[in-house]
């Protein structure tokens, strides 16, 4: 398997894979993905078996130390020098779950995001996922003001 970062010829198959991955609410559209695209393709990290897509990360860069939920609907807020890097999603098709697919691709995000000279990285998950991120080395920060999808997040950071 390899990671290499997008182009908007991937915008198709990074909009089937996030509705595989997340319920409606949750899920970024087709719009949204190609905003992201156009501003920030190298913020999109791609894993592939061959011509299959099997994981992606995605995120902008950005001088705004909290993920707020601005940030997913105006892809423009993208600051190429921003101090951190946000994780907006992290996905592995359900046909290649549990076999450390997310673990490389995130492994990944955080090596470039420290050679790019960044303080960290920042998401938001569920609390079912918080001892999943705190293996490599995020801090939960508490409940999130994020209102997306309905859902009650969790702020976690990775300080380098
Ligand atoms: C979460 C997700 C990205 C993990 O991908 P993956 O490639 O299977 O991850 P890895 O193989 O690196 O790690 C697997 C570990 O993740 C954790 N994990 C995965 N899904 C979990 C869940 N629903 N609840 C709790 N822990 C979970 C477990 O610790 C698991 O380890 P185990 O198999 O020993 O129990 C994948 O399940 C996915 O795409 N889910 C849907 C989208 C999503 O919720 N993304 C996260 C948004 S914050």
């Amino acid at each position: 398997m390899t990671i290499r970062t997008a182009t908007m010829a991937d915008l198709p198959r990074v909009t089937q894979l996030e509705a595989a991955c997340f319920p409606a609410a949750e899920a970024a559209t087709e719009t949204s993905f190609r905003a992201r695209l156009a501003h920030y393709p190298n913020h999109f990290w791609l894993l592939e078996e061959g011509e299959a897509l099997v994981g992606f990360v995605n995120g902008m860069a950005t001088n705004q130390p909290h993920l707020t939920d601005e940030m997913y609907a105006c892809a423009a807020l993208h600051s190429e020098s921003g101090a951190w890097q946000m994780i907006f999603g992290v996905n592995t098709h359900p046909a290649y779950r549990r076999r450390g697919c997310a673990q490389r691709l995130l492994q990944r995000v955080i090596a470039d995001a420290k050679a790019q000279g960044r303080k960290g990285l920042v998401l938001t998950c569920k609390e079912a996922l918080i001892h999943y991120y705190a293996k490599f080395g995020f801090l939960d920060e508490g409940v999130s003001s994020s209102q997306h999808g309905g859902a009650v997040w969790h702020q976690m950071r990775l300080t380098f």
